[in-house]
């Protein structure tokens, strides 16, 4: 079995101590690819340090919103420089954050769109973090990202939603909240998404399924999510592996096979 890890901050200093059996725990899972986004442009080299290190491991570069607080200009000078790692498979990631508010919207919105244009130049596609921002974020997508293609990062939103961003060429990652108990409405939404849109993700150390929850996460559990969200669909978790994992490589078309 192959499964993709879309979403994963290997950086975080969480995995300081144990990182080598972190991934090797991942890959006897049968997670085969790793996608590591950084959140600003320290964790960006980091995670193209990892990239460096680890077979299977590629990066994401970006600034996220909630790494706005002393935004210049200069930053997106440095992720474009990044980019052109030839381990560097996306730009992200990248978003709006209403929830935090840690840069006024207007700048979060001005710093996507410049960041989904450095994507279009680069021909990478986008790694979308979105929290109690959906419209924004969807407007901006149908609005401002003609030839971008990439994928909403740990949605949990409803199928309308979906299907605006699957029009707009994009993918919809599933994670961790796909398992949590409380969680029908997002269940609903992922029985219904066209199978070819489906990648999923960890996001650790965020976010760990259920019955993990509250725990650090790790790639080894997109496995418990790839069988959730098989049994959702009424796949097999064989062919849940099979199918998310030739979405992602579709998605991501500078990761090696
Ligand atoms: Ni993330």
């Amino acid at each position: 079995m192959m499964w993709f890890d879309t979403h994963c901050h290997l950086f975080d200093e969480r995995f300081q101590e144990d990182l080598d059996a972190v991934v090797a725990r991942a890959r006897a899972a049968g997670v085969r690819h790793f996608v590591v986004p950084g959140v600003d442009v320290q964790t960006s080299e980091a995670a193209i340090a990892l990239a460096e290190r680890f077979e299977g491991v590629y990066a994401a570069v970006g600034v996220h919103p909630e790494s706005l607080a002393d935004y210049r200009p200069r930053m997106l000078e440095e992720i474009r420089r990044l980019a052109a790692h030839p381990k560097v498979v996306a730009i992200g990631e990248i978003g709006l954050d209403y929830y935090w508010d840690v840069a006024p919207r207007e700048v979060q919105r001005e710093v996507f769109v410049a960041q989904l244009d450095l994507a279009r130049e680069t021909g990478l596609p986008v790694v979308v973090h979105n929290r109690d921002a959906t419209e924004d974020v969807v407007r901006l997508i149908e609005t401002e990202a003609q030839g971008v293609t990439g994928v909403m990062h740990c949605f949990t939103g409803d199928l309308d939603t979906a299907m605006r961003c699957i029009r707009c060429g994009f993918f919809i990652s599933y994670g961790g909240p796909l398992t949590f108990k409380n969680a029908e409405a997002v269940r609903e939404a992922a029985a219904r998404i066209p199978a070819e849109a489906l990648v999923v993700e960890t996001d650790s150390p965020y976010l760990s399924p259920h019955p993990l929850r509250g725990k650090r996460n790790e790639p080894e559990r997109v496995r418990i999510v790839g069988e959730r969200l098989a049994e959702i669909r009424g796949l097999t978790a064989q062919e849940m592996a099979d199918l998310t994992t030739r979405n992602a490589l579709r998605l991501f078309t500078r990761v090696r096979v």
